[in-house]
């Protein structure tokens, strides 16, 4: 853990991750606690700053959630933002009542004062607002830096206490200069810029050696950046004492088990046991049509095969998982209302059951900044770029039954995806692209008799964190182009649709 951070105190709101991680990017680490956490746990860990998010109650709510009053006696600066600046008011004697109009969306900001939390921003920027409440009277020492149409205390501060209070939402990228408001946040917080991606490798590998020492780790890899990234680190940190098994469960990409290969013991030239387990997985899947119970199948199955491999590969005190740290934020609990709808078993890594000790060098990281460690560690773009794949893989794209046709078509079709979007220039733009096929069956014409066939669904998605996401405006040139190939290639496919539902209410995977 980095020596001092910026704790965001979670309310609940939609952009609690969104506030940290845009912390991060001014190289300040930032971490996600529940609004409950105690004002001597903040400054066992050094927080040099305090945010309180925003969140969906209002103050006057039964349930309304509030921070232990002793955050605002600790010295630390306190930036207040939307629900964050009304609770913080409400409790230092100020008072929140409901606007005429409820604000929503870009609004013009008046600064009156750019001399910290505004510093270089001029007099005037557009903010993204979203609010029914509002603060219409200050606690003593508070005053007015900015105002907007609908909001006299859009931005307030008690100068002396260092406490700040934005209605608006910096976070968001609407908010024209919200990245300068919050750097200069960390700079009233006096922070160090020691958040790197050279300095999170640098103590993820002492980190590691000092844990490990001398004792044997295993990993589970599957090509993706996190597991590989994980790996890596890890083989940085204890070298030929980490053995990597990657397991064939048949639910892989079209030529996937080939590469990945190649990749982790040419380029990476790390100690890896191919295992090729794809006969007993679709053994398995047999008959199963039901989305959960196909995710249950293949996390018991890769269990069996991984207790199996490790049995025979000697002993190994310590498991190296790519847990990252939304997942970790999940598990713990912050008060968000981010819920998983499906069961994300991250294959490989089921705790319980493992007589292991666990390492998880990214259960600090988002997704983005696995990516900067990944670069930082010289691995190919092909691994840093690469669009996040399901634990249990294709059983997710293939809708219904998982059979060796089914499989056959959503493999090649979903190659074709990623090879045209590649061409086009919009894969690394994306989240994720793929092919989906399920049961349903379209009339085709084959030379001259008309025939059914499958019809296949692509999904192309843009998402920053997969939580929510919304499909690509893909130019329908380059679909046709992907619709013409799967069509003339795929053998037996005569439908080509395109998904342009967005999460929520769909899902990004199918199943
Ligand atoms: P959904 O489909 O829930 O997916 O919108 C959100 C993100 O999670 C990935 N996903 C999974 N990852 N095991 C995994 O390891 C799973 O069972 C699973 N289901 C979905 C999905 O690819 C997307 O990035």
């Amino acid at each position: 853990m980095p020596e001092e951070l910026i704790a965001v105190l979670d309310f609940g709101g939609q952009y609690s991750h969104l506030i940290t991680r845009r912390i991060r990017e001014c190289e300040v680490y930032a971490d996600l606690l529940p609004f409950t956490a105690k004002p001597q746990e903040l400054m066992e860990t050094n927080a040099k700053g305090i945010v309180l998010s925003g969140g969906p109650t209002s103050v006057y709510d039964d349930d309304a959630p509030k921070c232990d009053p002793g955050i605002f006696n600790l010295g630390v600066p306190v930036l207040g933002i939307c629900y964050g600046l009304q609770v913080m008011v409400q409790m230092l004697g100020g008072h929140v009542k409901a606007t005429k109009r409820h604000e929503y969306g870009k609004t013009k900001l008046e600064i009156r004062d750019d001399t910290d939390l505004f510093r270089g921003l001029g007099k005037q920027i557009v903010s993204w607002m979203s609010h029914g409440d509002y603060a219409d009277t200050l606690p003593k020492g508070f005053d007015i830096i900015a105002t907007s149409e609908n909001c006299p205390t859009a931005a307030i501060r008690d100068r002396g206490r260092k406490l700040y209070g934005v209605q608006f939402h910096p976070e968001v990228s609407h908010t024209e200069h919200g990245n300068d408001i919050i750097r200069n946040f960390t700079t009233i917080s006096n922070c160090q810029r020691n958040w790197t991606p050279h300095s999170i490798v640098e103590s993820a590998v002492d980190g590691i050696k000092a844990r490990v020492g001398n004792q044997h780790v295993l990993c589970a890899v599957s090509g993706g950046v996190d597991s590989t990234t994980a790996a890596v680190l890890v083989h940085k940190a204890v070298g030929s004492k980490l053995t990597c098994i990657f397991v064939n469960h048949g639910l892989l990409r079209q030529n996937e088990e080939e590469r990945v290969f190649k990749m982790l013991t040419e380029s990476l030239r790390m100690n890896v046991k191919y295992v090729n387990a794809s006969t007993r997985f679709l053994q398995q899947l047999k008959g199963i049509r039901d989305p959960e119970e196909k995710r249950k199948v293949v996390g018991a199955e890769f269990i069996k095969v991984f207790e199996e491999e490790c049995a025979k590969l000697g002993t190994f005190e310590w498991l190296a998982q790519g847990t990252l740290y939304p997942d970790v934020i999940e598990s713990a609990g912050t008060g968000s209302p981010a819920s998983r709808i499906k069961t994300h078993h991250n294959v490989g890594g089921v705790p319980e059951w493992s007589k292991f000790k666990i390492v998880e060098p990214l259960r600090t990281l988002y997704k983005d900044e696995v990516r900067q460690v990944a670069k930082e560690l010289g691995l190919p773009d092909s691994i840093v770029h690469t669009h996040p794949f399901p634990g249990p893989g294709l059983a997710v794209r293939v809708i219904g039954e998982v059979t060796e046709d089914k499989l056959r078509v959503c493999r090649h079709a979903s190659a074709i995806v990623e090879d045209e979007l590649t061409k086009s220039g919009f894969y690394d733009k994306v989240w994720q692209a793929f092919a989906v096929v399920g049961d349903d069956m379209a009339v085709g014409v084959f030379g001259d008799h008309r025939q059914l066939g499958h019809l296949v669904t692509i999904r192309i998605v843009e998402s920053s964190d997969g939580m929510t996401a919304d499909w690509t405006r893909i130019p329908y040139d380059v679909l046709e182009v992907i619709s013409n190939r799967i069509t003339g290639e795929v053998k037996g496919v005569t439908w080509v649709t395109y998904a342009i539902s967005s999460k929520p209410p769909s899902t990004i995977e199918p199943c």
